[in-house]
């Protein structure tokens, strides 16, 4: 049975989306069929995977909303092992649709039930915000990657983040775990990437992966050619270290 990870930070720009592609698109490559669940409403995943986002009818929205089972709006093996259900801007709408459903936390949950025997991993790319399709998305999953931004403002927001994961582990889904925290965005130039890191750890007392995330070009190129970092330039910093994180959450158990 696959293992589902949420990839949640309610700020923006923290490298969620590159997360959740380029792992994802890593595990995929380390020959473990994978889905990725883009529930961001913005659709960064799915556009950055070579999709029209704006041209599709059956998406993440289409699921919650009960239109179309989810296995419909799968896009399969868009490449090798890595499987998609897209997203667009209509999916911000359910946000609202939901508040009128009955047990609105667990649609995502219940939906991916359905196809979770057919994938080793299930990667959710969250939007940046802790509403119901966050909420949908922890309901659903096992763990939580966290990731942050090497930047001055790191720590703001994480006490909320922790707090929600609780309430949620409290109240809809009592096995979730917060899987670890990734460093994103290091830039080893900067003293003040270092101290970041430093600070996060002295005060979080969570799992943190040992490999970071460097700030790389080649990392923000790659979406706009529709392509996971592996297949865009595979000799890349960016490329070698989302395969290095692949290995550690493989390590982390779990994924038969
Ligand atoms: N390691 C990195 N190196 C360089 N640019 C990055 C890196 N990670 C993310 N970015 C860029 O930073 C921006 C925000 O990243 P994104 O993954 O979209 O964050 P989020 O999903 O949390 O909003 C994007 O333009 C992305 O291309
Ligand atoms: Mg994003």
């Amino acid at each position: 049975m696959g293992r589902t990870i949420a990839i949640a930070n309610q700020k923006g720009g923290v490298g969620k989306t590159t997360t959740a592609v380029n792992l994802s698109a890593a595990l995929a490559a380390k020959g473990k069929k994978t889905l990725i669940v883009d529930m961001d409403p913005q659709g960064n995943t799915t556009s950055g995977l070579g999709l029209d986002k704006n041209d599709l009818e059956k998406t993440t929205y289409e699921v919650i909303t009960n239109e179309y089972p989810i296995e419909e709006c799968i896009h399969q093996d868009l490449f090798e092992n890595l499987s998609l259900l897209p997203a667009n801007r209509n999916l911000a709408g359910a946000e609202i649709e939901l508040m009128t459903v009955d047990k609105m936390q667990f649609i995502m949950k219940e939906s991916l039930n359905q196809v979770k025997d057919d994938y080793e991993f299930i990667i959710i790319d969250c939007p940046p915000a802790l509403g119901m399709l966050t909420v949908n998305a922890m309901t659903a999953a096992d763990t939580v990657i966290v990731p942050i931004q090497c930047e001055f403002y790191a720590l703001d927001g994480l006490t909320q983040l922790i707090y929600t994961i609780e309430l949620i582990q409290k109240s809809l889904n009592p096995n979730l775990k917060i899987e670890g925290v990734v460093f994103t965005m290091y830039d080893a130039r900067t003293n003040l990437s270092l101290q970041v890191v430093e600070n996060v750890k002295s005060y979080l007392n969570q799992n943190i992966y040992k490999t970071i995330i460097p700030r790389n070009v080649r990392l923000a190129e790659a979406p706009s050619h529709g392509l996971p970092i592996n297949l865009y330039d595979a000799r890349s910093t960016g490329a070698e270290s989302y395969g290095l994180l692949a290995d550690e959450v493989i390590e982390n158990g779990g994924a038969e």
